[in-house]
């Protein structure tokens, strides 16, 4: 593959490369195509565009940002909005040119429709398993997300509804994610579901360091050894007194999920040139490129690829590893690795003809 730095490379490169998306909210990641079908199905909601996404070049502050989900969640209150928005998403994510998923969601319940938790679970499953059925070229599992303003109590009836699910899906879910606004709770108060997901043999993923000042909660969290880290915004810093989380991090190898447009248009991270991408990437730490929310602000995987590409002068031969290297985090067995090796070094030559 050529050398050249990715500058004003065609977007169509970037859609055509295979990718693997490892951070995807569910209801953060619904289209507004999807979110327009959602609306007219619930008028008197009275919620308009603007209170569900963040249009190209706005801004909100991370506060706004959960504002927005709770908007979202009451446009997703049954079952069957669970299971339309969940194959709208996947369909989505294939046409970007995922060849992998990893989607992940609080399973809520609501007394409106009488949804639970489980039947939530099962709507997502059922609707990985209809585009599994039509044939979609896209592999997508499941991770059940706690999320962190709910409390502990919550916490623990989610761990034990994620390692049923283990069990059961046939290999779908796969890991436990700890998210949600991180300026509500303490990470302390859910280390004992956390070991219990780690005992039940979920794999675990942690938003950690998302905004500054978690020093000690983020400590913590890192002693359970989590298999991925969401976000890590704020770990890396020219303070001697934090360098012992770099350290950590680094030593054990911990893959970082990073989700540029997210951080900029959540405003955790001042400018693209610089986001911690370039941090991580520099000292050769593995790093994923992830959406977050792709609905929310408006992103596309491949245009996260894009922006990555330009900001740090990447080569296409720098983000095919990028892509590819992404496999080798993902929570599925080793089989499943392998075959998606396969598959990228297939994919190679297809995408060298185009260029050509
Ligand atoms: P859901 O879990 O499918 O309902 O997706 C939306 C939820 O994901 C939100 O309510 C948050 O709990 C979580 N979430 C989405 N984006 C972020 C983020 O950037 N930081 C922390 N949590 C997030
Ligand atoms: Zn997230």
């Amino acid at each position: 593959m050529a050398e050249a730095a990715a500058t004003g490379r065609a977007p169509r490169f970037f859609q055509r490369l295979p990718k693997v998306e490892l951070h995807a909210h569910l209801n953060g990641s619904i289209s507004s195509a999807t979110m327009k079908k959602l609306m007219a199905q619930k008028p008197h909601l009275r919620i308009g565009e603007e209170m569900v996404a963040i249009d190209k070049g706005a801004k909100r502050t991370l506060e706004e940002c959960f504002q927005m989900f709770q908007f979202i969640h009451q446009m997703t209150s049954r079952p069957e909005d669970i299971l339309m928005v969940t194959k709208d998403v996947i369909r989505e994510f294939a046409a970007d040119g995922v060849k992998y998923l990893e989607l992940r969601s609080t399973p809520r319940e609501e007394k409106s429709s009488g949804m639970t938790k489980r039947t939530y679970v099962e709507a997502v499953l059922e609707g990985i398993k209809q585009c599994q059925e039509e044939g979609l070229d896209i592999d997508v599992r499941f991770l059940v997300s706690v999320d962190r303003s709910k409390g502990a109590v919550a916490a623990k009836e989610i761990v034990k509804l994620a390692g049923d699910f283990l069990l059961s899906s046939d290999g779908v879910v796969l890991g436990l994610d700890l998210s949600g606004n991180p300026k509500v709770g303490h990470g302390q108060d859910f280390l004992e579901p956390l070991l219990e997901a780690k005992k039940a043999g979920l794999k675990l993923t942690l938003h950690l360091s998302e905004i500054p000042n978690q020093e000690d909660e983020t400590r913590l969290l890192l002693g359970l050894c989590p298999d991925r880290i969401g976000h890590g915004t704020f770990l890396q810093t020219s303070e001697l007194a934090t360098q012992d989380l770099v350290d950590l991090v680094r030593r054990n190898r911990i893959p970082l999920e990073l989700c540029l447009t997210s951080n900029l248009k959540a405003e955790t991270v001042p400018s693209k040139a610089q986001h911690h991408f370039g941090f991580w990437y520099r000292l050769g730490h593995p790093v994923v490129l992830c959406t977050d929310d792709k609905g929310v602000f408006a992103t596309e995987l491949s245009r996260e690829y894009q922006l990555v590409a330009e900001t740090f002068q990447l080569s296409d031969e720098q983000i095919w590893a990028l892509s590819s290297e992404a496999i080798d985090h993902v929570f599925a067995c080793g089989h499943t690795k392998s075959k998606l090796k396969e598959r990228w070094q297939t994919l190679k030559s297809v995408l060298l003809e185009e260029l050509r």
